[in-house]
């Protein structure tokens, strides 16, 4: 079942609680009573159709509405891309950390295996600083660039140069796949790690890998379905404008 704009937002919850992340991002908070998508999207200055895609794709991994999300700006694609990440550091990594180390302090006793997990996990967290700190220095900077450029009266000769010298075409070259960790991680504990002393603390920790899997998936697929092929179609149109081959 879709999200459609009439339908309440607390249902929107009810069908599947991991779309509080994605409430949450857009800064929509709890307590919306009987108001509608359209409703509470409207009170927090939030654009509907731009929130019906997303928390449609989110919930739904048959549904992704390519060309539609392509139709909004790049800056509204970064800026929910960039508040994605912000979620990850400042939310997520240090929660899952903590479940880490409160598994390693008190529900192990071979000390030497779980330190595995919490170095495998620095290691995860490290690389995803770096994904994270590329795309918000290199890659939205240039593609903001892009969408100007695309609108912009007259081409800059500068924008060409620097076209010359980087391009989306290096940025899906280069975007590693960051959940895969994920997913040796997951598996650490799933097959090779001994029982815990308290399952439920070991499950949380799992439950909690899952979802930050599904959620870095969702936000890899916009980065890689629509973000690309539309900076990838402006880079072609300006170089049209500026007389050049694409
Ligand atoms: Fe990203
Ligand atoms: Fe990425």
């Amino acid at each position: 079942m879709l999200v459609t704009k009439d339908l309440k937002m607390a249902d929107v919850v009810h069908m599947n609680h991991f779309s509080l992340s994605i409430l949450d991002r857009f800064g929509i908070e709890l307590g919306f009573g009987d108001k509608t998508v359209e409703e509470t999207c409207t009170e927090f200055n939030v654009d509907p159709s731009f929130f019906l895609e997303i928390i449609n794709a989110f919930i739904d991994k048959d549904y992704f509405p390519k060309k539609q999300l392509q139709g909004f700006s790049v800056k509204l694609i970064t800026d929910y891309l960039q508040k994605t990440h912000k979620y990850y550091i400042e939310i997520k990594v240090p929660e899952i950390e903590s479940h880490i180390d409160e598994l390693v302090n008190t529900c192990y006793s071979q000390k030497e295996n779980m330190s595995l997990l919490k170095r495998f996990f620095e290691e995860y967290n490290t690389e995803l600083h770096h994904h994270i700190l590329r795309e918000e220095t290199v890659v939205f900077p240039y593609t903001q660039m892009i969408e100007d450029a695309f609108y912009a009266d007259k081409i800059d000769i500068g924008i060409i140069k620097h076209m010359k010298e980087y391009s989306i075409d290096i940025f899906e070259k280069e975007h590693d796949d960051i959940e895969e960790k994920l997913y040796d991680l997951k598996n650490i504990i799933i097959k090779y790690l001994p029982q815990p002393n308290n399952k439920a603390l070991c499950q949380h920790l799992l439950h909690e890998l899952f979802g930050l899997e599904k959620d870095i998936n969702d936000h890899s697929r916009i980065e890689d379905k629509v973000l690309v092929p539309k900076i990838r179609a402006m880079e072609k149109e300006i170089k049209k404008k500026a007389g050049l081959k694409s």
